[in-house]
């Protein structure tokens, strides 16, 4: 099998720099040579071009929805590139970056056909700008592909929503701002919390997550958002949050993804290699890849 990488160098969507830096840190750790080692062909496109903070207009402090136009014009940049690599019957992996970027990569990957999404975060991502505390678009992508946010933004997957709501699973999560709570609680989406995970363990909430997003009839896209690892684990995050899962229940929950045999595409975001502990969190992200993948230990 063939696994093409994209890497999208974008830190718009966060409130702190150096996201931008994940996809050099996760190619460090030595992503390309161990997906050869596990027996695919690896095509690696590079980085997309992406705008620098320093280059363009700081926007107004009241903004709610930061950078639209620059995020948007690479979200369909690589909605487009990732709906290609699909069409070649290729799965695509996407290193960020913030995770706006998945407003792109998932719609990209949903184009043309009916997709679930699983979600593994420390956060909703489920904020709109009427919602949002921060007006940073990466709190957003999960409320925009399940069809509510700006226009621009919900539309790039062909139609609105790219995803069916009943099609997504959201795991792990432990912080929520108060809006944001309020839409999700009345949002079908099927949540698994921390709480969930501590109750009944990684891997009956995993059997059950993967049931919602095996309901849609053509496989799945994973975003990964590497905060949802308890930052003494994963240290290197653009938004920390104690109280995450372990490096084993990361583990798990991959490698009961790659169980199910229905992934289409994957995203890895947020690793921040300035805030990193000698690239431990992006060393992380390309485990946690290769197990989504199939390997295993024995
Ligand atoms: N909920 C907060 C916000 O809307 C934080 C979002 C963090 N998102 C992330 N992808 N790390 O700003
Ligand atoms: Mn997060
Ligand atoms: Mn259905
Ligand atoms: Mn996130």
């Amino acid at each position: 099998a063939t696994i093409t990488i994209i890497g999208v160098p974008l830190d718009l969507g966060a409130g702190r720099r150096g996201v931008d830096m994940g996809p050099s840190a996760i190619r460090y750790a030595g992503l390309s040579r161990r997906l050869a080692e596990l027996g695919y062909q690896v095509i690696d496109y590079g980085n997309l071009v992406t705008p620098m903070v320093e280059t363009i207009p700081l926007p107004p402090p009241d903004a709610r929805l930061r950078y639209l136009e620059p995020i948007t014009e690479v979200c369909e940049r690589l909605a487009d590139q990732v709906a290609k690599v699909v069409r070649q019957g290729i799965t695509p992996l996407i290193l960020g970056g913030d995770h706006s970027l998945t407003i792109g990569s998932a719609s990209g990957s949903a184009r043309g056909r009916r997709l679930g999404l699983l979600w593994i975060d420390a956060h909703a991502d489920f904020n709109d700008e009427h919602t949002t505390p921060s007006g940073n678009i990466h709190g957003m992508p999960l409320a925009v592909l399940t069809g509510r946010g700006h226009p621009r933004l919900t539309g790039l997957a062909g139609r609105v929503p790219a995803f069916d709501p009943a099609h997504v699973a959201l795991v792990a999560v432990r912080d929520l701002d108060p809006l944001e709570r309020e839409a999700l609680r009345a949002s079908p989406i099927s949540v698994f919390t921390m709480h969930d995970i501590d109750r009944r363990g990684m891997a009956a909430v995993m059997e059950q997550a993967l049931t919602v997003v095996t309901t849609a009839p053509d496989g799945f896209h994973l975003s990964f958002d590497l905060d949802v690892v308890d930052p003494r684990t994963a240290p290197g995050v653009g938004t920390p949050v104690s109280g995450g899962i372990s490096r084993r229940e990361a583990h798990l929950a991959m490698e009961l993804i790659a169980e199910r045999g229905a992934l289409q595409s994957l995203d890895v975001v947020e690793v921040n290699p300035i805030l990193d502990e000698r690239n431990a969190t992006a060393e992380l992200a390309v485990e946690l890849v290769l197990s989504a993948l199939g390997k295993r230990i024995l």
